[in-house]
């Protein structure tokens, strides 16, 4: 599918607007109320592909999980598949429940010893976050399965979180080059262990302190930098003790898990997308956005707009403050306004580094320099971040440097700095995404190709945009 993304006219505007539930949070909320003991909740779960990869996986795992609504959670699958094969003899599925929608989701935990070796291949699509949890989950409860992945996902290491996993006394295969499949053995036994890892990645993270519950005894990780703590959170909640002392975290194992009610706040990663749409958009628009999660190792984004000159309104919801756990939340809202360059490194960089798209298209039309340093991770995310950027942005006419970490983009600022071209997504959502809104700054229609990927992150995102003002054609 191609998206013919037409020149801003006329100011967008949105009050209210809702985008979906926070990804990283969905995918441990799905995960970790599977291996708790009792029946979960989950109200506002992101709807896009890379959940929906993870919900599939947990079914061929034998665990019972349902949509609210009861709908499977196969109906949209972008790859067309049908519905998991759950293993003979899994407990039934719950019962729907009338109150409850497509994007909540009732999961009867089977606890940290149900889980079933799958008959099939586990395909995470276009999902790390998926591949990479359910491989510490699957090596620390000892149960045998291939993960496989969509054509992006292929490309992805897979070493860092295998190589650890065998520290800790697992069984972990790569494919060539330490790409996916990667097969967890049987017949291995998970020990507790103190892990120091090379990158700093809140998926490297969570594998091991997943494993580590299965362990006797505490199991440690060490990052160069602090790496979003959505884990610690949720399983603090569920009753797990976890300690963190600088940029370590501590489990203790065996744990048992707690079952949860949890409502997903929206997620920043996508609500960033529209915040800068109103930033570069016609003098007079103003979109204002509900209930966005704003964890603190997340929310490099909002620093990182103070630096290019922005101001954002931020009203912090007091509700959705520190219950042990919680997830903090609140509105958000952003108007026109000029941007200026700026210096993005180290610990902003890391807390907004899906956000680095976007914010090299903020760039693009700031007026002054932006250097983002601190971003080689993005070479090796759906695509070569850094790269597609760079092309990007530069066949609309923007003046970019590829740096090895990072990108220097001489910003044109004022007027219409950006002319229309064609841009593929390369596979990668927040690609399609950020040259969606940098198309609204152009002086002429963008095509995007591949612009179904935005599906991943953002279904609807297209209507959305479309319901606030812009025009975007989609067509075949
Ligand atoms: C995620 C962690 C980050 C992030 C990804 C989601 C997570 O990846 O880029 O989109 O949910 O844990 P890394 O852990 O590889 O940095």
């Amino acid at each position: 599918m191609k998206a013919r993304v037409h020149p801003l006219r006329r100011p967008l505007r949105g009050e209210r607007v809702r985008v979906p539930g926070d990804k990283s949070i969905s995918h441990r909320a799905l995960l970790f109320s599977a291996l708790a003991e009792g029946e979960s909740r989950i109200a506002g779960l992101a709807p896009g592909g890379d959940v929906r990869s993870t919900a599939r996986c947990l079914a061929q795992l034998g665990v019972p999980l349902l949509r609210g609504d009861g709908t499977p959670w196969s109906a949209a699958a972008p790859e067309g598949l049908g519905p998991p094969s759950r293993p003979a003899g899994s407990a039934p599925l719950p019962e729907p429940d009338p109150d409850m929608g497509p994007d909540d989701a009732i999961v009867h935990g089977v606890g940290m010893r149900g889980l079933r070796a799958p008959s099939a291949d586990l395909d995470c699509g276009n999902s790390g976050t998926t591949l990479r949890l359910l491989c510490g989950v699957l090596a620390g409860a000892g149960v045998p399965a291939t993960l496989v992945g969509d054509a992006s996902l292929s490309r992805r290491p897979m070493e860092r979180v295998a190589a650890p996993l065998r520290e800790l006394g697992a069984r972990v295969r790569t494919g060539a080059s330490g790409r996916p499949p990667v097969t967890v053995e049987p017949g291995a036994a998970i020990h507790a262990g103190a892990i120091a890892s090379e990158v700093a990645s809140a998926q490297v993270k969570s594998a091991v302190l997943l494993a580590g519950l299965f362990a006797e005894g505490e199991t440690t990780f060490t990052e160069p930098a602090r790496s979003r703590d959505h884990t610690e959170r949720l399983l603090r909640q569920m009753g797990v003790k976890v300690a963190t002392r600088g940029t370590t975290v501590a489990v203790r194992g065996r744990a048992r898990l707690s079952p949860v009610a949890l409502e997903v706040p929206g997620d920043l990663s996508s609500a960033a997308f529209l915040l800068a749409a109103a930033l570069i958009a016609p003098e007079g628009s103003s979109i204002a956005l509900r209930h966005v999660g704003l964890n603190p190792t997340r929310a490099g984004f909002l620093d990182a707009l103070t630096q290019l000159g922005a101001r954002i309104q931020l009203d912090l919801k007091r509700e959705a403050q520190p219950l042990p756990g919680g997830e903090p939340a609140g509105d958000l809202s952003a108007s026109t306004q000029g941007l200026r360059g700026a210096e993005l490194d180290g610990d902003l960089v890391l807390r907004a580094i899906d956000e680095v798209p976007i914010l090299a298209v903020l760039g693009a039309v700031a007026r002054g320099t932006t250097v983002i340093r601190g971003a080689a991770e993005l070479r090796v995310k759906e695509s070569d971040r850094l790269a597609q950027m760079a092309r990007g942005l530069r066949a609309m006419g923007a003046q970019v440097e590829e740096l090895p970490d990072g990108l220097r983009i001489t910003g044109a600022g004022g007027g219409r700095p950006l002319h229309g071209a064609e841009i593929d997504s390369a596979h990668d959502h927040r690609i399609a995404l950020a040259f969606t809104v940098a198309a609204l700054a152009a002086d002429s229609p963008t095509l995007i190709s591949g612009a179904e990927w935005a599906d991943v992150s953002f279904p609807g995102f297209f209507d959305l945009l479309r319901s606030l003002g812009a025009e975007v054609e989609l067509v075949a």
